[in-house]
């Protein structure tokens, strides 16, 4: 993939990848890229009726704007296509106590996958019955936490936990509801650290070498543990339905030779999250109305030809509900023309936050968008980069963009898609400090989350205590 020896930061030329578009028009937004409510007035973007250079006097930059009606709309989206299963939203993705409230407030059910995120679901009075709670490594006192609060199913990840999770049931006296993490052998087309579905990987119970039919024994042989079906997670940031159907497939062969050997008809199935969403005019996902046709189609016919009863489905999209709901808004600073190989040139335009508020652009060569935010702008476009305040040149938030060449300091910009494992994996790199989540609608704003202080970076280091 990375051709040039120097890697992909010095292998374009002046015109940038071959999938970016010259603009007609930068001040124009690619809508599709967007929150719904995202528009231009007079080259100044609002989100949810808010004009973002306002939101940013009064809350400061970089932020995070969450737009409320797209976020519940995309959840209703799953919700109704999804009718006849459950869906769990991924926490992970972000997770918020306002944020879990209008997850529960649309009917969906919520994925955790920590004792922090049980936390928030906790504190935002999150019905524990609807709780989903996963991790290849939780601890005892994790289980017993979650065993505690009724949650609704844990999903296993290895042997030694479903020892670990009979033990904690055994001693509250509960009955904890299982479903196991099975691998499919599926290779998701998708970045090799978010495929999760291939052998070899930490994740879930291999199918092929036998262990998923192994746990599926065990717990079924276990003191309080009631097992309610499989789970199988493909991936993430998948378009195609292919790969689903191949999982599916082998999950639901499984689930035959557990009926069969076994006895048994497990009443649950969950097949995962992973649906990808438009980062950039590259992207062309499915609506989930197309997804849950070709998902339940996958299943019913597998189900006729094994010959078993269907079970009962459930998913658990993350980044396809929260990822298009939220942009990031900064300030520019300091605007660089740089000379490339052949003369061309490359504006690397820095803002005020970077790598500590999305980590995505770094770890996993993502690519973004942006647009100017706070003004329109008549100057011809130019071939700029993106770039953070850190002190590292991976720095990167939006490797290539077309942005008017008289892009200045004090300007604001706007990157879209970014609600999904940003400000969830957001860190204080060179003691950065986290930028607020702030939800608008209908032309006022909220903050979700507050930005945080140099107190708050602080209040961990007692250095000064001792
Ligand atoms: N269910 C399970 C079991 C998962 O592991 C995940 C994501 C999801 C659901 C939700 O997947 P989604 O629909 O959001 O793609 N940090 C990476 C993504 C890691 C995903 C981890 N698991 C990124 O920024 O792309």
């Amino acid at each position: 993939m990375r051709a040039h020896e120097a890697g992909w930061a010095h292998a374009e030329g002046p015109k940038g990848p071959s999938w970016l578009r010259l603009p007609a028009d930068t001040n124009e937004l690619v809508s599709h890229l967007w929150s719904t409510t995202a528009t231009k007035v007079d080259g100044v973007l609002e989100v949810g009726g808010v004009a973002l250079p306002d939101l940013v006097a009064e809350h400061g930059s970089p932020a995070y704007v969450l737009d409320e009606a797209d976020f519940r709309a995309r959840a209703g989206a799953f919700r109704d296509a999804f009718a006849a299963y459950d869906v769990f939203y991924a926490g992970k993705a972000f997770l918020s106590t306002t944020t879990a409230r209008w997850v529960a407030e649309e009917g969906l059910c919520l994925d955790v996958c920590s004792g922090g995120e049980l936390t928030v679901a906790e504190r935002a009075g999150f019905d524990m019955s609807r709780v989903g709670f996963h991790g290849n490594n939780k601890t005892v006192a994790e289980l017993r936490r979650a065993v505690r609060l009724g949650v609704g199913r844990v999903i296993v990840d290895s042997f030694s936990e479903i020892e670990r999770l009979a033990a904690v049931a055994t001693e509250l006296g509960a009955t904890a509801r299982v479903m196991i993490r099975v691998t499919a052998g599926v290779e998701a087309h998708t970045h090799e650290y978010i495929a999760t579905a291939h052998e070899d990987q930490k994740f879930g119970f291999s199918i092929t070498s036998g262990d998923a039919f192994a746990a599926v024994r065990q717990v079924q042989d276990a003191p309080g543990l009631e097992l309610l079906g499989l789970h199988s997670h493909i991936g993430s940031q998948i378009f195609d339905s292919s790969g689903f159907e191949v999982a599916a497939r082998r999950v639901l062969a499984l689930q035959a030779r557990v009926s069969e050997e076994l006895g048994v008809t497990l009443p649950e199935m969950d097949l995962g999250g992973g649906f990808g969403i438009a980062y950039t005019t590259q992207d062309d996902p499915s609506d989930p109305a197309q997804l849950a046709t070709e998902m339940t189609k996958i299943v019913e016919h597998e189900c006729r030809a094994l010959g078993i009863p269907e079970p009962h489905l459930s998913i658990e999209p993350g980044r396809a509900i929260v990822g298009p709901a939220m942009c990031t808004v900064y300030e520019v600073g300091t605007v660089k023309p740089v000379a490339l190989d052949g003369g061309a040139v490359r504006t690397y335009v820095s803002v005020d936050g970077g790598m500590s508020d999305n980590i995505r652009t770094a770890l996993y060569d993502a690519d973004y968008s942006c647009t100017l935010a706070s003004r329109s702008s008549e100057a011809p476009p130019v071939l700029a980069r993106v770039v953070g305040k850190h002190c590292e040149a991976g720095d990167i938030v939006v490797k290539d963009e077309f942005l008017p060449a008289d892009v200045a300091p004090g300007d604001l910009l706007a990157v879209p898609g970014t609600g999904a494992y940003c400000r969830s994996m957001a860190s204080n790199y060179n003691h950065a400090l986290r930028p607020p989540v702030i939800a608008v609608r209908d032309g006022a704003t909220r903050v979700v989350v507050r930005r945080e202080t140099e107190d708050d970076l602080l209040a961990t280091d007692v250095g000064d205590e001792q």
